[in-house]
């Protein structure tokens, strides 16, 4: 099976470009704004985190905790949905950018709670337009496969797996990533239609060799990981596996994998990759020249910590490993 075909190009133009946490080096990431400037900014899908709540809802947050992107504090696990509604999710980033000068960036936002993913597919299904969305499952978590089969019923719910899902236009589609491939096994083994995407950042020989574990379709590897072997792309794509990168925000970089054709790009700053790729954007593209990174993106080029890059080997992989956290 040719997995490239899960992100064949919705327009006629290659790669698709996601917006990572939302349009989130320009809004505060994993709210409704960031998601709908991005949808203004002509993206073709969204990338987002999914955590359990204590109550067992899908919200969206990249950390185990609260603390970095509200105004409260503790782990998503351990609160319900109501109480994480009490804390604001959008002041943190106004504060981040008054350190950065006055022109930095326009904020202009709703303190309306967490986002839920039952909300964020809601927004998705009524862009008016055909849509991506990576949804990438957090581990380790508590809640083990709860996680999946919370969320394949959600998509379900909202017609979104196979089973439910109608060829409409305009049309969207899920795929799933993990650095865990038991979570997107279970994936496979609830939905068998969406696609998976194994997310990586630790180098394997079977991964340099393009090579997705069981479970997974695609492969997901960081810039960092590309940068230092770009040949992963051609080794995945000569077996017919897919390739997204993440996250990709530096020119250099974005000028990079679009030289490797990869299939899928994820970034911070969604209007800068459209406007390199000549992308036409059909949205004001004010507000997104921020100063500086926004420090989710990964190490500069020259990390000699990688080693070589390595010729292909038969070694397989069965585990991811998560850079995030326990909780
Ligand atoms: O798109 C994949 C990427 O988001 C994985 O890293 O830490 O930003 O969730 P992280
Ligand atoms: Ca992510």
């Amino acid at each position: 099976m040719d997995t490239r075909q899960a992100l064949a190009p919705l327009a006629g133009a290659t790669p698709l470009v996601f917006a990572h946490r939302g349009s989130s080096a320009a809004l505060p990431e994993h709210t409704v704004a960031a998601y709908e400037r991005a949808v203004v900014e002509g993206v073709d899908g969204f990338e987002c985190d999914v955590r359990l709540t204590r109550d067992r809802h899908l919200v969206c947050i990249h950390d185990a905790s609260i603390a970095r992107t509200s105004n409260g504090r503790g782990r998503v696990t351990r609160l319900t949905l109501a109480e994480l509604n009490r804390h604001d999710y959008t002041s943190w980033h106004r504060e981040w950018v008054a350190t950065r000068g006055p022109d930095a960036v326009r904020v202009s936002t709703t303190d309306d709670g967490i986002l839920t993913l039952d909300r964020l597919l809601s927004l998705a299904r009524g862009a008016g337009r055909s849509l991506r969305l990576l949804i990438e499952t957090k581990h380790p978590s508590r809640f083990g496969g709860d996680v999946e089969r919370q969320l394949v019923d959600l998509l379900t719910r909202h017609g979104l797996t196979g089973a439910t899902r109608t060829a409409s236009e305009p049309d969207v589609r899920v795929i799933v990533m993990s650095f865990s491939i038991r979570a997107l096994r279970r994936v496979r083994a609830l939905a068998p239609e969406i696609p998976t995407v194994f997310l990586f950042d630790i180098p394997t020989p079977s991964l340099w060799s393009g090579r997705p574990p069981d479970g997974a379709d695609l492969l997901g590897p960081s810039i960092r990981m590309v940068r230092h072997c770009p040949e992963v792309v051609r080794r995945a794509h000569d077996r017919g596996v897919g390739v997204l990168v993440w996250t990709v925000n530096r020119p250099a970089d974005i000028e990079l994998v679009h030289s490797l054709g990869v299939d899928g790009i994820v970034t911070d700053r969604p209007a800068d990759v459209l406007a390199a790729l000549n992308r036409p954007v059909p949205g004001d593209r004010g507000g997104t020249g921020l100063a500086a990174p926004t420090g989710t993106g990964s190490p500069a080029p020259g990390d000699g910590r990688l080693g070589p890059c390595p010729s292909t080997t038969g070694v397989s992989t069965t585990e991811g490993s998560s850079p995030g956290w326990l909780d």
